[in-house]
Parts: structure tokens; sequence; C-alpha cells
């Protein structure tokens, strides 16, 4: 008989992303910008590029390497895995699919999950089902993205803001109390048009939109996302607050998906939390959409800036367009 449990936490983390830096200077070189715009107004200053050679699955496997063993634990016992991503090294086989072999996990169940930014939420809210239900003990999400690759070069408004990275967590049955206590996800298909990466087929705007010869490429509303990213934000954290009976003051730590610094300084004043609280990491890495939250709050853990018992919100939104909060009392330490 399977063995159902009350609590499902976060139980190991790691993260990997590619040596290969690309520094404002370097963008000065390439498009019509400078490190001056690009800090004042995303507050980026570096980002990490994937070689040609290497597939995006070669990080997300490194960082599940680490995470699985950051959980004590072998590749052997993980029973199901989740790769957040997108955009896959391949649509068949999955990410999830070319990791599971890539790290000797087994035969066990593998699948892609897309949400976009918000993936790793979406993740992580899916893995804690199967954990609760007993169908699983052990669910490794992974976030792994290699943005650089539908990034069009030439376009200033887009190149300065993404970047390639992985994070990784090993989700298991926890302590009762502890762990994940309340969750939100959701999605407004009808705002999709905001934030587009063709793949088997583009209609005749998209392809419009595209001033490259290659059309599958990352095309953004800037300003639509940066609205609907500042409200979600704050949405997202409250929901999950409310559902969990606490308040803004009950949060040690804020993690949320870094797509701009202003995204965040909006959402902590209209969520009154303090900048001390909120983990930012974009000066080094941009955006590395769902891989953003798992590899924040893996250098979060190294930097010793939680400690069990604490209240983390991780919070995001993104493509699709789609948010998500997943409210923890943390259960390492
Ligand atoms: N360097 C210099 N100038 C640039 C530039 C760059 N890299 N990119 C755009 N500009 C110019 C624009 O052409 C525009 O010039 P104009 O006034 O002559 O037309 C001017 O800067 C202002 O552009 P605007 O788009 O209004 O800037 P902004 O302050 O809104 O910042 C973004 C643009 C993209 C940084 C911002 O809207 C953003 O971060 N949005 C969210 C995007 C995102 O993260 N999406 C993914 C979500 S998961």
């Amino acid at each position: 008989m399977k063995t159902k449990f009350n609590a499902a936490g976060i139980i190991g983390l790691g993260s990997c992303v590619p040596d290969k830096v690309l520094t404002n200077f370097d963008l000065e070189k390439m498009v019509d910008t400078s490190d001056e715009w690009i800090v004042k107004r995303t507050g980026i200053s570096e980002r990490r590029i994937l070689d040609k050679s290497t597939p995006a699955s070669h990080i997300g496997a490194e960082a599940a390497r680490k995470a699985i063993s950051n959980a004590g634990l072998t590749p052997l016992d993980i029973d199901m895995i989740i790769v957040t991503t997108e955009t896959p090294d391949y649509l068949t086989p999955s990410m999830a699919c070319m990791i599971q072999d890539q790290i000797g996990a087994g035969k066990c169940p593998a699948f892609d999950l897309n949400a976009a930014c918000s993936g790793f939420i979406y993740g992580l809210v899916v893995a804690r089902q199967f954990i609760i239900t007993g169908s699983c003990r052990y669910v490794l999400v992974v976030g792994c993205e290699g943005l650089s690759r539908v990034v069009d070069w030439e376009d200033r408004s887009t190149c300065i803001l993404f970047s390639d990275g992985a994070g990784a967590a090993v989700v298991g049955a926890v302590e009762e109390g502890y762990g994940i206590i309340s969750t939100y996800i959701g999605a407004d298909g009808s705002l999709g048009h905001n934030i587009t990466i063709p793949c088997c087929y583009m209609n005749e705007s998209d392809v419009e939109k595209r001033h490259h010869e290659n059309k599958r490429v990352i095309w953004l509303d800037g300003g639509e996302v940066f609205k609907f990213a500042v409200k979600a934000l704050e949405e997202a954290t409250n929901r999950v607050l409310q559902d969990a009976g606490l308040t803004i003051n009950d949060v040690d730590l804020l993690v949320p998906h870094q797509a701009n610094a202003r995204i965040i300084e909006g959402a902590a004043k209209r969520l009154e939390i303090d900048n001390e609280s909120i983990y930012v990491n974009i000066h080094k890495y941009g955006n590395m959409s769902s891989a953003s939250i798992p590899v924040a709050l893996d250098e979060a853990m190294r930097n010793k800036m939680i400690k069990k018992g604490d209240i983390l919100v991780l919070v995001g939104f993104g493509g699709g367009l789609t948010l998500g909060s997943v409210l923890l009392k943390w259960n390492i330490g």
C-alpha cells in the first residue's frame, strides 16, 4: 500500500550556469545600446551564454546531480523527473528524458512542463501532489533554459534581457508543518500574444513583428509585460500569504522571478516589504526564465541566508501569460 504524506518540501537544491559571460560592454559592440541604459532600465550587468556545441540539458543534468547529492540521495532514488523549460533542446525527446539518461536515473517517468518563466513554480506544485498522494517518494524538478538560442542578437530591446542557466530541486516528504504550506498558480491565455517564441507554426502578425531572417526568436511587448509582472508578483504573493494565514511581515525571504530589477522594486513597494527580505541576483544573470527562481534559491541557501523555520515565498510570472507562487516553511538545516 502507498504511504500518503502530510507534508512535502524541497529536500535538496543545485544549480549550474554556463562559464561564458556576456557583459553589457560586449553588447555595446553588438547593438546600439550602453551599459548605462541597460543597468538603469533593467538592473542587468552580465548574463551567461551556452557555447554552441553544448545542449542546455547538460547544465540541467549538472544542476540535477548537485540537487540529488545535496538531498543525500542517488539518481536511482528519483521516482519522477519534471523539467520546466520553454527552450528544450528537442521537442522530442523531452529535456526530462534527456536528463534522466544523462544522470542515470533509471526508468522513472519524465516529462517537460512549459509555463515559461513561471515553470519552476508550476513544477513544484505538480511535484507536491505526487508526494502527498504517496505516488512518489522523490520528485526531481529542474528549471533548465537555453534562451540565448531563441534571442535575435540584432534586437536591442530583447537581447539585453536573457540568459542561460539551470536550477534543480528534489521534492520529498518532510516533517509535518514544514515544507510547502500554500501554493497558487494561474494563467491568462488572452494575454499570450505579449510574449511569443514561435515553434512549429506562426501567425502573420508574429512573422511581421520579427525583422530578422530567423523568425523563431523571442518577441515581447516590454511595457505590457512590465505592467502585468508588477501586479502578478503582488497578487501571487498575497494569495499564498492569505492561504497560509500569514502577512508580508512574516516573510523572511521573498525569491521573485528575475526579469527586471524595476519590476521587483515596483512589486516590493506595493507589497510593502523591505529590500533586505528580497533575493536579487539579476545583475549577474539577467532573465533565465524558469531557471531564475531555483538558481536564486540555491544561491540563497549556499550563502546561508535561509535557516530552518524561515518563511519563504517563491513567486513568478511569465509567458502564457502565467503566474504562480509557493510559500514554504524551510525544512533544511
Ligand atoms: N539600449 C538603448 N535603448 C533602448 C534599448 C537598449 N537596449 N532597448 C530599447 N531602447 C530604447 C527604445 O527604442 C525606446 O526609444 P524611443 O523612446 O526612442 O522609442 C526607449 O529606449 C525606451 O524604450 P522602452 O521600451 O519604453 O523602455 P523600458 O523602460 O520600458 O524598458 C524593457 C524596456 C524591455 C527593459 C522593459 O519594458 C522590461 O523589462 N519589460 C519586461 C520584459 C520582460 O522581462 N519580459 C519577460 C518576462 S518573463
